[in-house]
Parts: structure tokens; C-alpha cells; sequence
């Protein structure tokens, strides 16, 4: 597998065959698509399951069937998130694993097509969703010595995507978010990282799937995108971004070196390396 150079924080040796046998799990976006996929196969391999979801009716269902939990939550609101790691804690006695999946298609354009209220709507539910269900979470993490948070992000947060730039917005700043926070909350034991799938067979594609598949492109199995958060858990890893794309395997996304400074004689300065930038906002920080 391809290595980042991102720090890891180990697991201690409870990871044995799965790694979310007797783990607190909270999902957002639990009822259906990759949530509800991750929640039976979670529940499954022995993890407690909450779902949160604005769909209630279905998101019970599921819940019922897994023996997991539900609590109705809308990610667009800080309380709501607040709310389901409450209800998360309490069902699993505690939190290890925050899976914030929660997430819509723009279907926006930027010119007549635009509608200021649908760009909020959809930036609070894909970006917003992720920031507050972070920072819900992250106190009963903390409280607990650590954890898990995998945000799903796309790979429209990774590459252009002209068919819908404003989901494409939201999914890079899910991935900048990640790749930020991912090395701040090693403080806390916690490691941050992001699941960025290509297509996949879930309702949110709507009436985009016909075309898609009349173009020949191949479409993810919610089971394959799934496998990939357990790969991602098993590894240790924070700040990372993996992709998921049909016929090869998953790895974190290499992002390319940003250009750092240069010294005045031209050759290249310390601070261009990404350890010694960290340890350097690292500084910046506690000197606040
Ligand atoms: N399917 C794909 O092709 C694809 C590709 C890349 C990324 N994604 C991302 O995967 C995630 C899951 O989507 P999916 O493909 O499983 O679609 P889906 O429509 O099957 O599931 C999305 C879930 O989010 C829930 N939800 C929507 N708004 C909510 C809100 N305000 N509060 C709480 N829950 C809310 C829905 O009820 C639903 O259960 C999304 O973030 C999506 O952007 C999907």
C-alpha cells in the first residue's frame, strides 16, 4: 500500500479480526446508501450501532433489524449532532467510532440555475454536518482516550467536477478539513480521516444513474465502498484521504508536496518540510 508519511497512532492490541467488535459507533446518514451498509455490516461484526438520520421511519427500521439504535437527528444543526453522540454514548456506554456520512447532491448550477437557499441547505448538510459533527463528538472521544472519525467526503473533493462544482465545494472543504484536523486531533487520540468514492449504486445518483450507466461509467457496490472504512480503521492512519474507485484497490490519496518557502539564496528552507511546518504551527498555536 501506498504510505502518505502522515503520522499513525496505533491501535492498542484490541484490534484483533475486526476493528469494531464492542465499539460505541455513531453513523450520520444511517438509514440508507453506504450509512445503512456500514451500520449492518458494523453491527454484524459485533459493533454497537447508532444511526442518526433525518429519515426517521427507515432509519428505525434498520435499527430494529441490526439491533442497533436511532435517534432522529439533522446534522444541519449543531444541537441535533449534539444530541445523537449523547444518545450514541449512551447506547455503547461511551464513543470510539463517529462516522459522519450524512450528505446530498446540489443539482446547482452558478447562473440562473443558482438558489442561494439551496446552496445553504446543501453546504450545511455536507459541510456543516461534518464540522458540527466533529465537534459534537470530539469531547465524548476525548473522554473516552480517543477514537475513530471517518468523514465521507467524494472524490469530487479530490478531482474537478464540472457536472455539480457546488458539491464538489463542499467534498474539497470536507477533505481540507480532514487533512487539517486529522494532525490537530493527534492531541487527542483521535484519528480523522476521509472515504472519497467514486459512483456508487445508492439512491442519492437519482435520475443521474441512467446516464452514467448509458455512458459506460462503472458504478461502486455500496459493499465495496463499505469494505474501505474498515481498511481505513485498521490502519492507524489520521489526515488521510482514501479513494475509492471501481477495479482497483483503495489507498490514501497522495496529495502533492504544497510549494514551501525558499531561502534567500534560492536552496530550500527548513520549513518547507510538512513535519517541521507542523511543529511549527504546533508553536504557533500554544504560544496563542
Ligand atoms: N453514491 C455515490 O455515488 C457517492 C459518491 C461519493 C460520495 N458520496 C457521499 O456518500 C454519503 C452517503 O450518501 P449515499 O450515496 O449513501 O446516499 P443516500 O442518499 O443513500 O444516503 C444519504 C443519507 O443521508 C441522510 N441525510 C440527508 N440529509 C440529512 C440531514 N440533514 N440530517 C441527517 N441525515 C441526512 C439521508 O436521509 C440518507 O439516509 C454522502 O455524503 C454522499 O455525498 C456518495
Amino acid at each position: 500500500m501506498l504510505t502518505t508519511g502522515l503520522p499513525r497512532i496505533p491501535h492498542d492490541g484490541s484490534v484483533t479480526q475486526t476493528p469494531v467488535q464492542g465499539k460505541s459507533i455513531l453513523i450520520t446518514g444511517g438509514s440508507h446508501g453506504f450509512g445503512e451498509g456500514l451500520a449492518r455490516r458494523m453491527a454484524a461484526e459485533g459493533g454497537l450501532v447508532t444511526i442518526a438520520d433525518i429519515d426517521e421511519e427507515r432509519g428505525q427500521e434498520v435499527a430494529r433489524e441490526i439491533g442497533g439504535n436511532f435517534v432522529r437527528t439533522d446534522v444541519t444543526d449543531f444541537e441535533s449532532n449534539k444530541h445523537a453522540v449523547a444518545e450514541a454514548a449512551s447506547h455503547g456506554g461511551g464513543l470510539d467510532i463517529v462516522i459522519l456520512n450524512a450528505g446530498v447532491t446540489s443539482g446547482l448550477g452558478l447562473g440562473d440555475d443558482f438558489d442561494p437557499q439551496r446552496y445553504r441547505k446543501v453546504m450545511a448538510i455536507n459541510l456543516d454536518g461534518v464540522v458540527y459533527g466533529v465537534a459534537a463528538a470530539m469531547p465524548t472521544l476525548q473522554a473516552r482516550g480517543g477514537g475513530d472519525i471517518i468523514a465521507t467526503a467524494s472524490m469530487a473533493g479530490i478531482a474537478p467536477t464540472p457536472f455539480d462544482p457546488i458539491y464538489a465545494t463542499n467534498k474539497t472543504a470536507v477533505v481540507g478539513l480532514v487533512r487539517s484536523f486529522g494532525l490537530a486531533s493527534i492531541a487527542q487520540g483521535v484519528r480523522t480521516n476521509a472515504v472519497c468514492p467514486a459512483f456508487a449504486e445508492t439512491r442519492i445518483l437519482g435520475p443521474m444513474r441512467q446516464g452514467l450507466v448509458d455512458a459506460g461509467v462503472p458504478l461502486l457496490r455500496v459493499e465495496e465502498v463499505v469494505d474501505v472504512y474498515f481498511d481505513v480503521l485498521a490502519s492507524g492512519a489520521t489526515a488521510e484521504c482514501w479513494f475509492v474507485q471501481p477495479g482497483r484497490p483503495s489507498e490514501p490519496f497522495a496529495f502533492r508536496r504544497a510549494p514551501g518557502p525558499r531561502a534567500s539564496d534560492g536552496s530550500i528552507a527548513a520549513a518547507a518540510d510538512p513535519q517541521t511546518q507542523f511543529e511549527m504551527e504546533r508553536k504557533i498555536k500554544d504560544s496563542r
